[in-house]
């Protein structure tokens, strides 16, 4: 039998329009579901929308609706929305489903049952964009601390969850299981934060409005939506329900991705209510970052919301996938920009990948009519190629483990780049002018084909159309497209029939599409005077909430160091670079092959005063090209004073090529 895997987003608050960064934490469960059913896994996928609470029956009637009237127009459009990002959702809940709302009222009074719930007298803070209570002492200016925007009195008889009751035990179950809460960092800020200053009992009715489900022994009250929500996970496995066999199979889940903000919900009062109702925790909650937008999370309120549906209808939908999932490490916040969307599409899906792919293809019918034959002649040249793809699988994998979504693509990308560096190597042009050579420009046609075929199986969870029209473009069979066969080097025959298919990915005019681009979406940093004041906020706090202490989220893990790779180099030789005054090109033994490194130091530094010394190299850093010239890599300098800098000089005892870390 399959090994079962359970993945869940946060269900969405039906606002008007949901943004890129809604679509970014949907798209990274659906490359992860997919990741896991190519494994063969029996993957249940579920999202869906939380869509009782104040917030919607204000908005409601505000609209003059009511809110069931008002949910189901915006959740149509949700579903159309994941449709077209191509999310393969196995599940979709509803929180006014009829099922999950009697399975919702039956978890409460199992809890109350239990003991766990009590009624009591509320007296306190309510931030209704948020559904979250405050004490007084928790405002931030008399804010809520969350968003920062005005909570109300509110003054209330409800009942209350025995939160603090629990204390102890979540911070013994976080020791005890290491990898609950990942990345490591949110469960110190859940710690130090939440738990160690002292857990308040939490508010679990409200009497003051009735949009949702009502408390079935007590219908003045209807239950706290976070309450309502949280419990989509296993309501919708059939929790409470006649039939549970679902519940029985899937849970606990494997993975509840959520953003970074309801990370404090899903670690604290998600657990607690689940131990108070004796059942296994989920095995992972893991906090990703935002998309923030000229310095700013991006939000409907601030009116930076980027429309995901704009980007698709103009870039196509793997290409914002990859994007989502290729920029920013997952874990941490990315900047959003325009820019960066256009270079990558053309830096690595037009040239890297799409060129290969094309370039392949027409070589394979310029040279052969487009059927290769079933020779081999190999090559010492070949192995290095092979080793690589044969070795693509194994190391994307055990960063899609990990979530690290954009170091998966990078290694898959890596063998991209070596294949193309292929072409230049074995030069078919020079290959084909020497009719004795055939045989081998055949071979090196297949190693490019085969190449390409494991590529195009690994982006399949990240890119899901992609590959088949790859697939159909080079002649390869369904049947080598599985999951498996991208760890096996020559298993696709040698006599393949390529055919010529539309570009994959066009590329785009950078200076005229950014230009349109950012008259619809600026996404340019604004000058500080146009920032909102809800930007500027959210830069004091470090792009972080308040609740979370500031800097805490700006940390990096030991990971994300880890993905920066520091060498000793030495300075071989040292000039200015021609027409830029600042610049100097500097050739560095890295104890390696050796590379170049333009560095902007020419006004601190005379190239004679830098030979033989010993720097800091970054040394995976992508290559750029600085006025025109190849820079691999940067140096270490330190900024020290207003005008001066200083690099970073090694003892020269350091041996080119050590590890700095
Ligand atoms: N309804 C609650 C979740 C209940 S789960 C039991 C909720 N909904 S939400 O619609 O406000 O947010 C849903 C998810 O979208 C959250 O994980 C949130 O972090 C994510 N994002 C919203 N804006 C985002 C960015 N700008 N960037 C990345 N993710 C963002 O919270």
């Amino acid at each position: 039998m399959n090994k079962k895997f359970y993945i869940t987003t946060p269900i969405y608050y039906p606002s008007d329009k949901l943004h890129i960064g809604h679509a970014y934490c949907t798209v990274a469960a659906d490359t992860m579901a997919r990741y896991k059913r190519m494994q063969g896994y029996d993957v249940m996928f579920l999202t869906g929308t939380d869509e009782h609470g104040q917030k919607i029956e204000l908005k409601a009637a505000e609209k003059g609706v009511t809110p069931k009237q008002y949910v189901d127009n915006i959740v149509a459009g949700i579903k159309d929305l994941w449709k077209l990002l191509n999310i393969s959702n196995d599940r979709f809940i509803r929180t006014t489903d009829d099922y999950h709302e009697k399975a919702i009222q039956k978890i409460f009074r199992q809890l109350y049952d239990n003991g766990d719930i009590y009624k009591g007298h509320y007296k306190g803070w309510y931030c209704t964009p948020c559904e979250s209570f405050w004490t007084e002492t928790q405002l931030k200016d008399g804010k809520c601390p969350d968003c920062g925007r005005d909570v109300t009195l509110s003054e209330e008889e409800a009942y209350f969850f025995r939160l603090s009751k629990y204390a102890d035990k979540l911070l013994k179950y976080y020791e005890d299981h290491p990898g609950f809460i990942e990345p490591q960092s949110r469960q110190n800020e859940m710690i130090n934060n939440f738990i160690k200053p002292g857990l308040e009992d939490l508010c679990v009715s409200r009497t003051s409005f009735k949009w949702g489900v009502p408390v079935d022994f007590d219908d003045k009250h209807v239950i706290y939506v976070w309450v309502d929500a949280l419990s989509n996970y296993i309501t919708a496995m059939g929790y409470g329900s006649d039939d549970d066999s679902d519940f029985q199979k899937y849970w606990p889940a494997d993975i509840h991705l959520v953003g970074k903000e309801i990370v404090r919900f899903h670690t604290i009062i998600w657990p607690a209510m689940l131990m108070s109702l004796n059942l296994p925790l989920p095995k992972k909650v893991f906090g990703h970052g935002w998309l923030v937008i000229g310095g700013g999370k991006m939000s409907k309120s601030k009116g930076n919301v980027v429309d995901p549906v704009l980007l698709c209808d103009r870039y196509g939908v793997d290409a914002i996938r990859y994007f989502l999932m290729r920029e920013i490490p997952f874990g941490s916040d990315g900047n959003f920009t325009n820019e960066s969307l256009i270079s990558r599409i053309n830096s690595d899906l037009a040239n890297d990948l799409g060129n290969l792919v094309s370039r392949t293809v027409a070589m394979i019918i310029k040279y052969f009519g487009g059927t290769l034959s079933d020779v081999n002649i190999p090559d010492e040249l070949d192995n290095e190629l092979i080793e690589l793809a044969r070795q693509t699988k194994s190391s994307a994998e055990s960063y899609l483990d990990n979530m690290q979504f954009s170091n998966a693509l990078s290694e898959i990308w890596k063998l991209i780049s070596r294949t193309n560096k292929y072409i230049d190597e074995t030069m078919p042009w020079v290959l084909a002018k020497d009719e004795s050579k055939k045989d081998r420009l055949n071979t090196v046609m297949y190693n490019l084909c085969e190449a390409i075929r494991i590529a195009a199986i690994l982006i399949t969870p990240f890119m899901p159309s992609t590959p088949a029209k790859i697939a159909d473009q080079i002649g390869i069979d369904e049947k080598y497209m599985t999951w498996d066969s991208a760890g096996q080097w020559g298993i696709m025959p040698r006599n393949i029939t390529v055919a010529k298919g539309d570009t994959l990915f066009p590329r785009i005019d950078p200076v005229k599409e950014l230009a349109q681009l950012e008259a619809i979406v600026p996404t340019k940093e604004p000058a500080d005077d146009k920032k909102s004041d809800e930007t500027k906020a959210d830069i004091a706090k470090g792009n972080e909430k308040a609740s979370v202490p500031e800097g805490i989220a700006s940390l990096i893990t030991i990971d994300d160091f880890a993905k920066v790779e520091l060498k000793a180099a030495k300075i071989i030789s040292c000039e200015p670079v021609k027409r830029a005054k600042k610049l100097l090109c500097l050739q560095l033994d890295d104890g390696d092959k050796g590379r170049q490194v333009v560095s902007g130091i020419a006004k601190w530094y005379k190239p004679e005063d830098l030979i033989n010394k010993t720097v800091i190299v970054v040394s995976n850093l992508k290559p750029a090209k600085l006025c025109g010239v190849e820079s691999q890599g940067m140096i270490l300098a330190a900024d020290a004073g207003e005008d001066d800098v200083k690099v970073v000089f090694l003892d020269e005892s350091v041996p080119a090529g050590s590890k700095i870390r």
